[in-house]
C-alpha cells in the first residue's frame, strides 16, 4: 500500500476550518483507493508567531523535510497587521518556503464550470462553456527575491526603495519546460506574457521561450504576448488561452483576475512544484487554496472548503501520482455543486450550505 508522507500547515482565520475538511476528504479516498496516509502538522503564519515567534519556525520547516509535500492552509490576517512588513506571515512565512524548497513552479488552475457561469462578473454568453483555462507562474525569482532590495534615506532627505527584478535564462527555461508539459496534456497551445518592449529581463525571456519551445516543443503552438494585453484579453475571452506562462509578478497579478473571472476564490487550488525529487521520484511540491485566511467569516462554518479539497486533490496527483484518486476528488467536488449544493461564495443569494455540510456532500459523490 503506497504510504502518502505530507505536512500539514492550516495557518491562520478559515486556513484550519478549511483544512479539517480536506483531510476528512483525503481520509475517504485513501480509505477507498488503498493509500496510507502519513500527515504531520505543523504551525506556520500568525499561529506560528503567537506560539513561536516567527512566522516559519525551524521546526515547521524540519517537518516539511522529512516529507514529501506540504498541503498549505493560508497565512495571515487582521491580528499580525502591525508587525513590520518584514515579519508578516505573508512575507515571513511563505515566501521563505518558496525559496528554501525551491518551488519555482506555480500551477493554477483556472476554472469555472458552466453550471456556475453566473458567478462569474463575466456576461455569461462570453464563457458559455465555463473557462478552463491555466497559469503557470515562476515563483522564486523576479521582483520579489532579486538583490538589492532596499529602502535608504537619501543625502537630500528623500526616501528611496528599490526591488530589483533578475532572471537567468536556466530559472526560464526550467519553468518553461513546467509549461510545456503542462500544454501536451492539454491543447497543445502555450502562451509565454512579458513586457519585452520595456524590460530587459522580458526580452530574456521571450529569447529564452522561443528557443527552448523550438528545440524542445516544436509541436506546441506557441505565442507570446504582452503582459498589460494579456489583462485585457483574459477580460475579453479568457478562453482563448490555454496554458500561459509567465514571470512572478505578472503571474501574481494575471492569477488574482484569473480569479475572479473564474467566480469564486473559494474554489481555486494551486500547486507549487520543487526543482527536486521527493522519495516517490515526483516533485516535491506546497499545495494551498487561492482564497488567503478571510478573516471575516472565519470560525462561522461559512467558509468554502473546495479549494482546499482541490489543492488536496493537485498533491496526489503531482507529489504522489495518484491520478485516480485526485480525478475521483475532482469530479466529488463538480458533481456536488453542480447537484446544487453550494456555500454561500457559490449560491448566488440562493440556499446556501455551511463548510462541513459542503465536504459531507462531496464525501457523498466520491464513491
Ligand atoms: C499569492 C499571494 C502571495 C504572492 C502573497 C501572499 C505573498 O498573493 O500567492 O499569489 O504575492 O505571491
Ligand atoms: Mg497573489
Amino acid at each position: 500500500m503506497p504510504t502518502l508522507k505530507f505536512a500539514v500547515l492550516a495557518g491562520d482565520y478559515i486556513g484550519p476550518e478549511v483544512m479539517t475538511e480536506a483531510l476528512r476528504v483525503l481520509e475517504a479516498v485513501a480509505r477507498l483507493d488503498q493509500l496510507r496516509l502519513e500527515y504531520t502538522a505543523a504551525e506556520v503564519g500568525g499561529a506560528a508567531i503567537d506560539r513561536h515567534g516567527v512566522a516559519l519556525p525551524d521546526s515547521t520547516i524540519k517537518t516539511c523535510a522529512a516529507a514529501d509535500a506540504i498541503l498549505f492552509g493560508s497565512v495571515g490576517g487582521p491580528k499580525w497587521e502591525k508587525l513590520p512588513p518584514n515579519q508578516q506571515p505573508e512575507r515571513a512565512a511563505l515566501l521563505p518556503l518558496r525559496k528554501h524548497f525551491t518551488l519555482f513552479a506555480n500551477i493554477r488552475p483556472g476554472l469555472l464550470y458552466p453550471e456556475l457561469a453566473d458567478a462569474s462578473p463575466l456576461k455569461s454568453s462570453r464563457i458559455p462553456n465555463g473557462i478552463d483555462i491555466v497559469c503557470i507562474r515562476e515563483l522564486t525569482g523576479g521582483l520579489y527575491f532579486g538583490q538589492p532590495k532596499t529602502t535608504t534615506t537619501l543625502p537630500d532627505g528623500d526616501i528611496q526603495a528599490v526591488d530589483t527584478m533578475v532572471y537567468r535564462k536556466s530559472e526560464i527555461e526550467r519553468i518553461v519546460a513546467t509549461a510545456i508539459i503542462a500544454a501536451r496534456a492539454r491543447r497543445q497551445k502555450l502562451c509565454s506574457v512579458d513586457k519585452a518592449n520595456v524590460l530587459e529581463t522580458s526580452v530574456l525571456w521571450r529569447r529564452t521561450v522561443t528557443d527552448y519551445c523550438a528545440k524542445h516543443a516544436p509541436d506546441l503552438a506557441l505565442s507570446h504576448m504582452y503582459v498589460d494585453n494579456a489583462a485585457m484579453q483574459l477580460a475579453r475571452d479568457p478562453n482563448q488561452f490555454d496554458v500561459f506562462v509567465t514571470e512572478n509578478m505578472f503571474g501574481d497579478i494575471l492569477s488574482d483576475e484569473m480569479a475572479v473571472i473564474c467566480g469564486s476564490l473559494g474554489m481555486l487550488s494551486s500547486a507549487s512544484l520543487g526543482a527536486g525529487r521527493n522519495s516517490h521520484a515526483l516533485p516535491f511540491g506546497l499545495y494551498e487554496p487561492a482564497g488567503g485566511t478571510a478573516p471575516d467569516i472565519a470560525g462561522k462554518n461559512l467558509a468554502n472548503p473546495c479549494a482546499q479539497i482541490l489543492s488536496a486533490a493537485l498533491m496526489l496527483r503531482y507529489s504522489f501520482g495518484q491520478e485516480r484518486s485526485a480525478a475521483r476528488i475532482e469530479a466529488a467536488v463538480r458533481r456536488a455543486v453542480v447537484a446544487g449544493t453550494r456555500t454561500a461564495d457559490i449560491a448566488f443569494g440562493g440556499a446556501s450550505v455551511g463548510t462541513r455540510q459542503m465536504t459531507d456532500a462531496i464525501l457523498a459523490q466520491l464513491a
